[in-house]
């Protein structure tokens, strides 16, 4: 405003300012913006991947290798006696690829080659005496498939069988992926229309395009070297694919050919590169070699002078000459803009006069009540619309969960940050009689820590008899998904899953807090796989001090942590419903279960025979000794979060256990009774 006023005085002088500046603006434009669109290309060639190179050039994730003849080789059959069923690996060239340009939001142009070779369980392995088909009754017909793939990261491998190892079923679609797919399994779930087909795969694992290649007279499991071409340009949209025979010249004919914008699944930087994976079939897939050149515009970013002033005192030494025609455009949107800005500052200048002081200084107020810079993750109140926008109106189609005190649904902030809304039931609150004003104190309280293992609260809403809670979107959907859901999970990631949980509730509880609902489906898995424990219990009955409803809640985080350890360990939930086929009446419980177990000591019985060779079974029966250890009762050696995460870590011991169980098991479970007296007194005693 200063130099505004100071101008103002003479029109004239301010009207020679407007062309400084835009005499400037628009040399400083030419100079940064002209000619300064680049090509970002990229280009690598593995003629094989025997090359020493390779080792830095090439990420191997899950169970993938280099093998001797210089293939990479999906799954590793280098080690011995390992089960190749469920397996999954990918091999990405290991630094990022730019792909996409976000200002013109265009992406790159690409050209890949690579030759592969699909072998089935029939074919007569390179790796000779290995009885890969395990128990013989795979019918030998190979599986899942290998995809070419665009990923977002360096460290993420997908589910197993017909997930390819591409995505997983806990994927949303925030994690962007684009996929070609060599599918050697019809799976009708995922709209295959045979076992011979290729897919287009955008962000989704149900292919957008699929073509039947045997179509044109291509097996992809007859066991021979196939070559594919994928060459995709990024300014008309356009794809092209072609597969052949590796000894084959360049098909004249391509299997795919048409307009297809991958620009929703592209992010700037991402990694390529190959995955596969088998299921209860398999096969393996070996990449021979590989060719890439991608190539993308940008346009070169510098930083901008600041003022305008620093612009005419930088000129000064340049000169200014050389301004070309075709900056003519950007010269008038320039100065137009430069106009407008001063007769709106000229106008308010004015108007300000005008009103009273008493106007101005409410005036003044509220501009320094918008300004105020707020730091971007603060926890803050939201309103009820701002929920209700970014959740479309508590739509049906955004509803993640629910149950009888809560819905939980998904949201886009107007910032575009990606929230989980839980908004309790007022009815529940009204019949259970909650102090609506406890849980609002608790929920702020909670919402002030920052724990790498703890969703973030980013605020809430108690508007109209309404208690929500806002948190950071988890985008690798819940725990309970990946340990039940299809598809079996490693030990070493249940391992890390149980140690990250361990972390955050001992964090909590040394912040004089308690988790309340500590169960598979509070525990959330971000893309880099590390767990995050959210969901926070909250809501308490009753009457007594936040101070004592801690002590008593501790515990119980520790008894259900407890609980959530032998799932982890066990691959099951703790009650099986009768109507489980698996089930007999013995094992009903898991906890009954693991105690009996562990009274004959026969505790490797309760490991998850799914986890099959890749199981470390002396940590496995660690780990569940940690599990029981936390189902003691309090005053008989349950530790504390603190001692958990030493014995999880393998940093101490584990204590022994005593020999008998327990006399009696509290009647907890994961989906009740989480805010009764009786429960938290049960577990109290
Ligand atoms: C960048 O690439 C485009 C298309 O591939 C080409 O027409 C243009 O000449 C290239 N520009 C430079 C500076 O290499
Ligand atoms: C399998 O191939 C190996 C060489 O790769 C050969 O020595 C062996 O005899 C073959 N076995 C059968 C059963 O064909
Ligand atoms: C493969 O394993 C099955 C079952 O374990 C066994 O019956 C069969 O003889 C084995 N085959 C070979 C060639 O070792
Ligand atoms: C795929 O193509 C083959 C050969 O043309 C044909 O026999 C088969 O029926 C096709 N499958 C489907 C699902 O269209
Ligand atoms: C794998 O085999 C098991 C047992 O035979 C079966 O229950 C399961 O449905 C199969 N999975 C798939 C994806 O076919
Ligand atoms: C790999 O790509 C480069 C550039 O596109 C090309 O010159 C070369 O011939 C290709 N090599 C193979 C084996 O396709």
């Amino acid at each position: 405003m200063a130099s505004v006023s100071f101008f103002l005085p003479s029109m004239k002088n301010l009207l020679v300012f407007i062309f400084f500046c835009v005499y400037v603006e628009s040399s400083d434009h030419k100079k940064t913006n002209d000619g300064v669109v680049i090509n970002v290309t990229k280009h690598f060639f593995f003629p094989d991947f025997n090359t020493p190179r390779t080792v830095h050039d090439l990420m191997l994730l899950g169970s993938s290798v280099v093998d001797k003849t210089g293939r990479i080789q999906i799954p590793d059959t280098t080690q011995n006696d390992v089960d190749l069923k469920h397996l999954v690996g990918r091999a990405v060239y290991a630094y990022p690829v730019r792909v996409f340009d976000p200002i013109t939001r265009t992406p790159a142009s690409f050209q890949t080659t690579f030759s592969f070779q699909i072998e089935t369980t029939r074919t007569n392995l390179s790796f000779a005496d290995r009885n890969v088909s395990g128990d013989g009754n795979d019918g030998g017909d190979g599986g899942s498939g290998f995809t070419f793939i665009i990923a977002p990261d360096e460290f993420t491998v997908g589910r197993p069988g017909p997930w390819l190892g591409m995505l997983n079923d806990a994927c949303d679609e925030q994690y962007k992926t684009v996929g070609i797919e060599f599918d050697t399994i019809e799976n009708a779930k995922f709209g295959d229309p045979n076992d011979n087909h290729l897919g287009i795969n955008l962000g989704s694992i149900v292919s957008t395009i699929t073509i039947n290649v045997s179509e044109f007279g291509i097996n992809l499991k007859d066991g021979e070297i196939h070559r594919a071409w994928i060459d995709y340009h990024g300014q008309n949209h356009f794809l092209e694919i072609r597969l052949g025979s590796d000894r084959l010249d360049y098909p004249s004919k391509a299997v795919f050919s048409g307009r297809l914008d991958i620009s929703d699944f592209l992010k700037e930087y991402m990694f390529v590169g190959f995955s596969a994976s088998t299921g209860n079939f398999t096969q393996i897939h070996n990449v021979l070699s590989w060719n890439f050149t991608s190539s993308s515009q940008a346009s070169l970013r510098v930083p901008s002078p600041e003022t305008c002033e620093s612009k005419i005192i930088i000129d000064d030494g340049n000169g200014g000459g050389g301004r070309g025609g075709n900056n003519l455009n950007s010269f008038f949107i320039f100065m137009t803009v430069v106009f407008l800005v001063v007769v709106a500052l000229v106008s308010l200048y004015y108007n300000r006069k005008r009103i009273t002081g008493e106007k101005a200084r409410e005036l003044a107020m509220l501009s320094a009540v918008k300004e105020r810079p707020r730091p971007p993750n603060k926890p803050r109140r939201f309103t009820i619309s701002e929920v209700s926008a970014a959740t479309r109106c508590f739509d049906e189609l955004h509803k993640v969960t629910c149950d009888e005190r809560s819905d939980t649904y998904r949201g886009t902030l107007l910032n575009g940050c990606h929230v989980a809304v839980k908004r309790f039931s007022v009815e529940y609150f009204k019949s259970h009689g909650i102090n609506r004003r406890r849980v609002g104190k608790e929920i702020k309280a909670m919402s002030k820590l920052r724990h790498p293992n703890l969703v973030a609260i980013r605020g809430w809403c108690f508007d109209h008899q309404e208690t929500m809670v806002v948190y950071d979107y988890v985008q690798n959907g819940t725990f309970h998904d990946w340990l039940y859901g299809i598809g079996v999970l490693p030990w070493s990631r249940r391992l890390k899953v149980v140690r990250d949980v361990a972390q955050a509730l001992s964090y909590l509880h040394s912040q004089k807090l308690a988790h309340k609902n500590v169960n598979t489906s509070s525990v959330f898995i971000d893309v880099s796989f590390r767990a995050l424990l959210g969901d926070f219990g909250f809501v308490m009955s009753g009457t007594e001090s936040s101070r004592f409803e801690a002590t008593v809640s501790q515990p119980t985080d520790v008894f259900a942590f407890g609980v959530l350890v032998l799932e982890v360990v066990a691959g099951r939930k703790r009650y099986r419903s009768e109507s489980d086929p698996e089930s007999n009446r013995s094992d009903l419980d898991l906890l009954e279960w693991a105690w009996s177990m562990h009274e004959m000591n026969e505790k490797e019985k309760v490991v998850d025979v799914k986890i099959g060779s890749v199981l470390n079974m002396d940590q496995a029966v660690r780990v569940m000794d940690i599990g029981l250890l936390c189902t003691l009762k309090e005053n008989q050696g349950r530790p504390s979060m603190a001692e958990v995460v030493e014995y999880v870590c393998f940093e101490t011991e584990v204590p022994e256990l005593p020999l008998r169980r327990p006399m009696a098991l509290f009647p907890y479970t994961s989906t009740t009774a989480l805010c009764t007296n009786s429960y938290m007194c049960a577990s109290f005693k």
